[in-house]
């Protein structure tokens, strides 16, 4: 929290959003892919949109970053309209999209996918001194550095794409399913890192996951995705305790019986 934020909170002031989407429409040709999506995060918090395989989690993420323009609606990044921009412009705003899939170049070593994270930046210094951030919370970059990005492992590749995005200094991450594919050890793992990156650094976050356990957990605020339109918003501590959410997102049912919880199985969870 800066100074400003802080008297805004003695105040009992929201602070103004990072990002904030409003009634954005997107759509594939004549497939409309979200239907009036409105959110906000706040700066310096984790945000999250939970939704199953299809909901239309990625193509949020794609709206924002420019990959693909809204249809409708408005989206506001510090205060000033995105729409419609190309996706470099938006990276030098200072927002940096990990997208799903991580799509690290894999013929280039690990070391020149980190500098083209900075391709953006004049500052060498900077660079260095982010170098060295990323390289610390993920030693396994610097061990690597000199090897093909194709030949990391998919914890690795996805390491990688979260340190790409943070070369780019961004004061937003645009975070698409850093779980997708992942073993629990290491889906933990990444998202600690996560968490880190933003208290220390400050760096805001907007993730997207179908992993709602983990995403729920890390995350101070939270969006329930549905077939293309938010039905369900609240701190992420509410949402936890949610029954419907309990139930259908995090695979979680009350027996009734001798009133202990049953973990079941979810059908559609990856
Ligand atoms: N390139 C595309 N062309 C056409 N339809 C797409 C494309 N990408 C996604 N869709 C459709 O848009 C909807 C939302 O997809 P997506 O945003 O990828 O969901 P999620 O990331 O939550 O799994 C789905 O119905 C999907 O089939
Ligand atoms: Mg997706």
């Amino acid at each position: 929290m800066n100074l400003a934020q802080g008297a805004d909170k003695l105040r009992g002031l929201q602070p103004a959003p990072v990002l904030a989407l409003a009634n954005v429409e997107s759509a594939y040709g004549p497939v409309k892919a979200i239907r009036g999506v409105s959110l906000s995060v706040a700066p310096g918090s984790i945000a999250t949109v939970l939704g199953a395989n299809g909901a239309g989690k990625t193509t949020i993420l794609k709206t924002i970053s420019g990959v693909l323009d809204p249809t409708r609606g408005s989206i506001a990044f510090k205060g000033a309209s995105i729409a419609g921009l190309d996706p470099a412009q938006i990276v030098r705003r200072g927002l940096s999209h990990v997208p799903e899939g991580r799509e690290v170049f894999p013929l280039l070593s690990v070391r020149d996918n980190l500098l083209m994270g900075a391709y953006t930046r004049r500052d060498r210094d900077g660079v260095a001194r982010d170098m060295e951030a990323v390289y610390g919370y993920f030693p396994v970059l610097r061990e690597r550095a000199g090897q093909d990005a194709g030949l990391l492992s998919g914890g690795q590749q996805q390491m990688l794409a979260i340190s790409r995005a943070l070369m780019a200094a961004p004061e937003l991450i645009l975070l698409d399913e850093p779980s997708l594919g992942l073993s629990p050890k290491l889906t933990k793992d990444i998202f600690e890192i996560v968490v880190r990156i933003n208290r220390e650094r400050g760096t805001t976050i907007l993730l997207v996951e179908q992993n709602a356990n983990m995403a729920l957990n890390a995350a101070d605020y939270g969006y329930v995705l549905e077939n293309g339109r938010i039905v369900a918003e609240d701190t992420c501590a509410a949402l936890r305790e949610k029954d419907d959410i309990k139930e259908f997102y995090l695979g979680m049912k009350d027996s009734g019986v001798r009133g202990e919880r049953r973990w079941k199985k979810r059908k559609t969870w990856r």
